[in-house]
């Protein structure tokens, strides 16, 4: 049995190795569009150090800064209308997942002139080279094929995925992480932990990717409170590689129940993408619990010292997220609408260990409202 290990084709890393980004991308050509978010990557002055390094390399840039959380078709089309009429190189996304998935969407727009709505169910071959930098720790973005989009006219989060999306270059520098809250520190960490977790308990986990899976399910685990309420920079440091590897994980594995039931949750109800994947880490692996192979439901009883489901629970706890969608929607749920359309997820239903029927979606809600 063969297989095949996707990752970004250049992983730069390291403290400060964001310095590399002008000489780097110099090499790859000459015109870059750079999207960044509305973080404190510009309160804290990091984004003008970038620049000024990207400045010494005599290239031609236009940054578009502000880009909003979660990518929709509608900023998209808005970007694209105001770079019309300029040809580049690639695109470069320095910020977090949502920067690093509208770099993604941008660079297949402008090489392909399609509307993503067309790319979706399709893989992608053909994209402009694209370059990210996280300045979170969670999304697994850098390392991934994939970039989530929501139609905001029909409330729909999907996904387009294919090799050309795959990061041509990826810079992780962990102090770039070292400003974010302890809300974005915790919710994307906890994002991480459900790929690294979904990744390993996934039908398409291998020998190779259980590494990838089992370093980061570790890390986070023993790392995220450290750096989330000691706020030690070794911890976030640690944890910076811990998103990528967990990336990698799912970028050759893809995601299970959990993220098929989350994504309409961010569509519809706006909950933040991995505070929804932790309220449902703790049922998604009770109903898992008796399909998981006994070797790998050790692994996790002997890391967690105790029942997973119970243990993980706890560790949301101990990061002050929320474990039941009541604490943050106090509005009524449309449970058919939820359960549609996370039964459309259909490739992340089927790589659950467990088979998966709508009713059974529709239980694990009720289980986390
Ligand atoms: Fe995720």
């Amino acid at each position: 049995m063969f297989h095949l290990l996707e990752i970004p084709k250049k992983v730069i890393y390291g403290r400060g190795s964001v310095l590399f980004l002008g000489g780097e991308l110099k090499k790859i050509g000459n015109k870059f569009l750079i999207l960044t978010g509305e973080t404190s990557l510009k309160r804290s002055g990091a984004l003008d150090r970038i620049m000024n390094e990207i400045n010494k390399h005599d290239l031609e840039i236009i940054v578009i800064t502000g880009i909003p959380a979660e990518p929709s078709l509608e900023v998209a089309k808005q970007i694209c209308d105001r770079i019309v009429g300029n040809n580049f190189d690639g695109v470069v996304g320095i910020g977090g997942g949502s920067v690093m998935d509208m770099a993604k969407i941008i660079a297949f727009t402008l090489k392909t002139k399609l509307n993503p709505l067309e790319a979706k169910g399709k893989e992608i071959e053909e994209a402009l080279p694209i370059i990210t930098v996280p300045t979170t720790a969670g999304t697994g973005s850098e390392a991934t094929k994939f970039a989530v989009i929501t139609d905001e006219s029909s409330k729909d989060k999907f996904i387009i995925m294919g090799k050309a999306l795959i990061p041509t270059l990826t810079i992780i520098d962990p102090e770039l992480t070292f400003t974010m809250s302890p809300l974005i520190a915790s919710s994307t960490g906890i994002d991480a932990f459900c790929h690294a977790i979904e990744s390993y308990l996934s039908r398409n986990s291998t020998c190779m990717i259980e590494c990838y899976s089992k370093s980061a399910i570790y890390d986070i685990y023993n790392l995220l409170p450290e750096a989330v309420l000691n706020q030690s920079e070794k911890a976030k440091e640690r944890i910076a590689y811990a998103a990528f590897w967990s990336g990698v994980a799912i970028n050759n594995t893809k995601t299970t129940l959990i993220h098929a039931m989350s994504r309409p949750l961010g569509g519809m109800y706006k909950i933040p993408h991995g505070i929804a994947n932790g309220i449902l880490l703790p049922a998604y692996l009770r109903f898992n619990a008796p399909f998981i192979p006994p070797e790998k439901y050790k692994f996790l009883k002997d890391l967690f010292q105790g029942e997973p489901a119970e243990k993980v629970e706890e560790f949301l706890k101990t990061l002050n997220l929320p474990t039941r969608i009541s604490q943050i929607i106090h509005e009524e749920l449309d449970l058919d609408f939820l359960v549609r359309k996370a039964w459309e997820a259909e490739f992340n239903i089927k790589n659950n260990i467990r088979p998966v029927t709508e009713e059974d979606i529709y239980n694990l809600f009720l289980e986390v409202i």
